[in-house]
């Protein structure tokens, strides 16, 4: 596999051309970005952490019959996807309230949602992301009914799948982001699955292993993602 233009360089990764028209190659880089980009600072091997545990994440999706972009890991930092039409909307699942919620709602984080939440947010840096519906979805064609439909449905297995696996190793899976494409007209679960894009506490402790760290300036962020990364039993190094 041929490593070819640079295509796309996001906040935290790189998008590259193969020479397969239907692969491109992720780079996870060490930028962490808060608050749509208007902070961003490199944390030393949070590219290869985040790159490992995407990997896993997206492999045990997949073994749950999870249609995802994963290919082949290539290297510490890369990953072979494949190539997606990225819906311009960002999945928002929670299974208690914290961040935005909290504060949209003024309510207190830590809540259990029963039945848990999606939400839908347009990606667009300059207007901040802004909340939308099905409605927005279909009236500017971002996604059609049927695919919201399968995205939504997806969005709930993956929920329920991940925790699982974090439940066993006393995790709370609080809330996470994902990304959808289309590749061949299948919806396909796209971008990445890391602590960068979840909000993960411990069951214990109530300790915060996730980028709300970086966020809320607690410290320890590698740490906290070597910590989860080692109760996982997925291989950092
Ligand atoms: P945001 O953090 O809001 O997603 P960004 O563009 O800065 O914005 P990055 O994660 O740095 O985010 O960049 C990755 C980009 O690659 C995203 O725009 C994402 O939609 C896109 N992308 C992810 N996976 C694929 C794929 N398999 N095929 C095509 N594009 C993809
Ligand atoms: P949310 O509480 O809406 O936003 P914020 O992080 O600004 O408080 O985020 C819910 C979850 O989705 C959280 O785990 C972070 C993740 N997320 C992203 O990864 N990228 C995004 O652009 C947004 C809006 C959320």
């Amino acid at each position: 596999m041929q490593k070819r233009n640079e295509l796309y360089r996001g906040k935290a990764k790189t998008l590259y051309s193969t020479d397969n028209p239907e692969l491109l190659i992720l780079e996870f880089r060490n930028d962490t970005s808060s608050g749509n980009g208007i902070r961003i600072e490199q944390f030393d091997r949070k590219g290869i952490i985040n790159n490992k545990l995407n990997s896993f994440f997206m492999m045990k999706l997949e073994e749950a019959f999870i249609p995802t972009q994963i290919e082949k890991l290539l290297s510490d930092n890369e990953v072979l996807v494949k190539k997606l039409k990225m819906f311009p909307v960002e999945c928002i699942l929670r299974n208690r309230i914290a961040g935005s919620l909290s504060k949209r709602l003024g309510m207190e984080e830590g809540v259990i949602l029963n039945p848990p939440l999606f939400e839908l947010f347009l990606k667009n840096d300059a207007k901040h992301d802004p909340m939308i519906n099905e409605s927005y979805c279909n009236t500017f064609n971002w996604v059609s009914t049927k695919d919201l439909e399968k995205i939504r449905e997806l969005t709930y297995n993956i929920n329920n799948i991940l925790v699982n696996i974090f439940n066993s190793v006393d995790l709370i899976l609080v809330d996470f982001k994902l990304e959808f494409g289309l590749f061949k007209g299948e919806v396909i679960l796209g971008d990445e699955v890391s602590l960068d894009v979840m909000r993960l506490w411990d069951k214990t402790t109530m300790n915060k292993m996730d980028k709300d760290r970086f966020r809320q300036n607690l410290g320890g962020l590698i740490e906290a993602y070597e910590a989860v990364a080692y109760r996982l039993g997925v291989n950092i190094y």
